[in-house]
């Protein structure tokens, strides 16, 4: 699957901004609030005026503090998929549930310089893993190759069977890096300068979907690979 950010797009025409991604899977939103990450961005009542303008499901970033308090309202609001970054929570779990009730995916995330051994198990809670590929906080950094191992990790326990996951990656995914990530095992791909720098968005996204799809192995969950995986 592609998620085009907007945090890379005219944050003055979002709805349009999103009409020219109609052929994406995901609308990646970005919520930044200034202390867990130094960016400011967007809140629940954009998201809520989006939902109105986009038949696209929205995938809800958040990049916040306190998370526990604040994520539950974007999935009660109608986020397909809401994800919350592990360094910021009290009680992952908890929250996960709270999401999970409010009818939308949980989504956790994790920092380049946070492991995933210590959540595995936290994991069997959520339907989404952000590796996030880039330091938080904005858009146009480098891709980060190093954390890869973590995408690989987590889709050795998805095959397993010990967890099922969308394994999602986010910062720095264009042409020339979404293969690295699809073979590591990531099934759903956020790109913001990718897609939206782009001089036609629409064929932005499609050209990501077909240079990622003969990298995936037969790993991904996502849409339509055509993967030949069985479940056992
Ligand atoms: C960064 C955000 C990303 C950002 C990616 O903190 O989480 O979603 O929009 O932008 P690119 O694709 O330009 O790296
Ligand atoms: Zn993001």
């Amino acid at each position: 699957m592609i998620a085009p950010s907007i945090l890379s797009a005219d944050f003055a025409r979002l709805g349009e901004e999103a009409d020219r991604v109609d052929n994406a899977d995901w609308l990646h939103v970005d919520v930044m609030d200034a202390h867990f990450v130094p960016n400011l961005t967007l809140g629940l009542p954009v998201v809520k005026s989006l939902l109105k303008s986009t038949a696209l499901p929205l995938d809800c970033h958040l990049m916040i503090d306190d998370p526990d308090r604040w994520a539950p309202g974007y999935a009660e609001a109608g986020a397909a998929n809401v994800t919350f970054h592990i360094e910021a929570a009290r009680d992952a779990v908890q929250t996960a549930r709270a999401i999970r009730a409010a009818g939308a995916l949980a989504g956790l995330s994790i920092k380049p310089g946070t492991p995933i051994e210590p959540y595995l198990e936290v994991l069997r809670e959520f339907d989404t893993l952000l590796v996030m590929t880039v330091e938080p906080g904005f858009g146009g950094q480098s891709f980060m190759s190093e954390v890869l191992p973590k995408v690989r990790r987590a889709r050795n326990e998805v095959t397993a069977g010990h967890l099922r996951l969308f394994i999602e990656v986010d910062g720095g995914i264009a042409l020339d890096t979404i293969e690295a990530a699809a073979e590591a095992g990531a099934d759903v791909f956020v790109a913001g300068s990718a897609v939206y720098d782009a001089a036609d968005p629409h064929a932005a996204v499609t050209a990501l979907r077909d240079r990622a799809r003969p990298a995936m192995n037969g790993t991904g969950t996502g849409s339509g690979s055509g993967s030949g995986e069985t479940s056992g």
